[in-house]
């Protein structure tokens, strides 16, 4: 396994419960991190905390929605006191809810924003605080490459999306003088919940696997390597970046590639 560095470093993670968060949680605490699971899911958290505490990890659950700025707000300060101070967070909390433009509302619009948008910010706003009284700190959001470019039947997903990117390079900014770093992992099509709620396997091989250069899925494992590389001190000069862990999907002009 590859050592990261983040041996008894506190590594705060929202939707921790589940795929991409879950998996960076279980890597994390291999390598001896103390680790905070925060998810909307209770039964969820109390599962992974279960697991972890049976691999001898130090790990402790916080059942919170990130849109409840108070809640979160209150949750970092105990993290604080349960854990130790915050040295990487790692916002991968996040829904999909596929539907064209013109049959959606607007409040559904909203509800896909506060969660992917302002539920990142409000938690790189309250963690951000606490990494910066220290001077030293790493966030990682976990975008997609919906960061990158347009997904029918997903605008509301996608402008949430790119808004990740827009509000990380502004944290890139604000926090660079605080010794602060904030970046994105893009994350292809990876199997996870999230993806079998909304496609299955002919839907996949259908939809994704003919246009995937590396012809496969992304595991959560995949996308737990890479924010773990960007929370260590390896990437310590590494800030606003949007790193794309695709397989190469987004790598050409075109999303189809033919083989000769
Ligand atoms: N699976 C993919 O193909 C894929 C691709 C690109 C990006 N992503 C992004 O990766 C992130 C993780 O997705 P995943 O695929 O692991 O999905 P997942 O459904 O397995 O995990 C998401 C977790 O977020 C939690 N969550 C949802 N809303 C929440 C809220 N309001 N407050 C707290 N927790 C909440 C859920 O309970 C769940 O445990 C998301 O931001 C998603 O947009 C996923």
């Amino acid at each position: 396994m590859v050592n990261f560095g983040l041996d008894g470093r506190t590594v705060l993670v929202t939707g921790g419960a589940s795929g991409i968060g879950r998996a960076t949680v279980r890597l994390a605490a291999a390598g001896g991190a103390c680790v905070a699971v925060l998810d909307a899911d209770a039964d969820a958290v109390a599962r992974t905390i279960d697991e972890l505490q049976a691999g001898g990890a130090i790990a402790a659950g916080y059942p919170v929605d990130v849109c409840e700025e108070k809640e979160i707000v209150a949750v970092v300060a105990r993290v604080e006191e349960e854990l130790g101070p915050i040295h990487g967070v790692v916002a991968a909390a996040g829904i999909s809810r596929p539907k064209r433009a013109v049959s959606m509302t607007s409040r559904e619009f909203a509800d896909v924003i506060d969660v992917n948008l302002v539920g990142m910010f409000t938690t790189a706003a309250a963690t951000g605080a606490v990494m910066l009284e220290r001077g030293r700190g790493s966030f990682v959001a976990i975008g997609s490459t919906d960061s990158l470019g347009g997904h029918v039947d997903r605008t509301h997903y996608v402008a949430s999306k790119h808004g990740v990117v827009g509000l990380v390079k502004s944290l890139a900014l604000e926090w660079g003088p605080g010794g602060v770093r904030a970046n994105v992992v893009a994350p292809g099509v990876v199997d996870t919940a999230l993806l079998r709620t909304i496609h299955d396997d002919d839907s996949i091989a259908r939809n994704f696997l003919g246009k995937i250069p590396m012809p496969r899925l992304a595991t959560p494992e995949d996308q737990a390597s890479a924010v773990l590389f960007l929370l260590s001190d390896a990437a310590s000069y590494i800030s606003g970046a949007v790193l794309p862990v695709d397989g190469g999907l987004t790598a050409g002009y075109f999303n189809t590639f033919t083989v000769s």
